[in-house]
């Protein structure tokens, strides 16, 4: 199944990176929420080839929903797909070339496989549970800074700021501790960039299920740690999310908590 989301990814990336810059229509889901055509042809991609090749498997997308999984013998599929078909839409929609595809395959409530694909440096984040993280099939770990003061952090500001408000406070207390704080626009790829050491901490709050689901399982194979923000164990469907490489965990729950 990883390779099948590899593939799959790859194929959704490609339709991304071809329709780059070309005139697109762009809708907007809410106040500052775009949809741009890109994101339909990539679920559309996705979703059908997920229906044909694992026909009985439930799929919660960004753009349709969730459609539940259908009954076997033995019960209820519990398999289910998980799929951001453009995150960073709003890059996207800008020529701004940071953005992916995010796909992860959860179990009875667990993540067992993700792929994150960035067309664009045509780079293919890979993990499954219990075999590692990969970055273009090499094997990838999360960074060893244990000093928040040393560390390069990033972060996303969510669609309803004016429902969030802590957000600035957070972001202007990490940037007084941390080396440097980064906001790139794509919470998937922030996830895969921590899993293989280019970020050691990130941090949100307002984020859905398909932005982190295949980047949990990237940071927990690649060594790291994801939690919500007092540090519970996290669920891929609450929308505060703290990760790290787990050096730096403790200190930025402090500081989250100081907020
Ligand atoms: C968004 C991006 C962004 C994050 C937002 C997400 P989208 O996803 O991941 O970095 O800050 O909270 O909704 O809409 O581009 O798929
Ligand atoms: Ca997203
Ligand atoms: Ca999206």
């Amino acid at each position: 199944m990883l390779n099948f989301a590899i593939q799959t990814a790859r194929d959704a990336g490609r339709i991304l990176a071809d329709r780059m810059g070309r005139a697109l229509q762009v809708s907007n889901k809410g106040d500052i929420d775009l949809v741009t055509e890109a994101d339909l042809a990539s679920e559309k991609l996705i979703i059908e080839r997920i229906k044909s090749y694992y026909p009985r498997h439930g799929i919660l997308a960004e753009e349709s929903g969730a459609t539940e999984g259908v009954a076997t013998v033995t019960g209820q599929s519990d398999w289910r797909w998980i799929v951001d078909p453009l995150d960073g839409t709003t890059n996207y929609a800008h020529g701004y070339p940071c953005f992916c595809v995010s796909i992860g395959l959860e179990r009875a409530g667990s993540m067992e496989l993700g792929v994150i694909y960035d067309p664009i440096r045509d780079e293919v984040f890979a993990a499954e549970r219990g075999q590692g993280a990969t970055l273009n099939d090499r094997t990838i770990r999360v960074s060893e800074v244990d000093d928040l003061n040393a560390s390069m952090l990033c972060t996303g500001f969510p669609y309803n700021v004016r429902e969030r408000p802590n957000f600035a406070r957070d972001f202007a207390n990490f940037t007084m501790e941390a080396q440097a704080v980064r906001r790139d626009g794509s919470a998937a790829l922030d996830l895969a960039y921590l899993a293989c050491g280019r970020f050691d901490g990130f941090w949100e709050d307002g984020l859905n299920a398909w932005d982190v689901a295949a980047g949990v399982i990237l940071i927990e194979e690649a060594g790291g740690r994801v939690s919500d923000f007092i540090g519970a164990p996290l669920s891929i469907y609450t929308p505060k999310v703290l990760a790290s490489n787990g050096l730096i965990h403790d200190r930025m729950m402090q500081v989250l908590r100081t907020s």
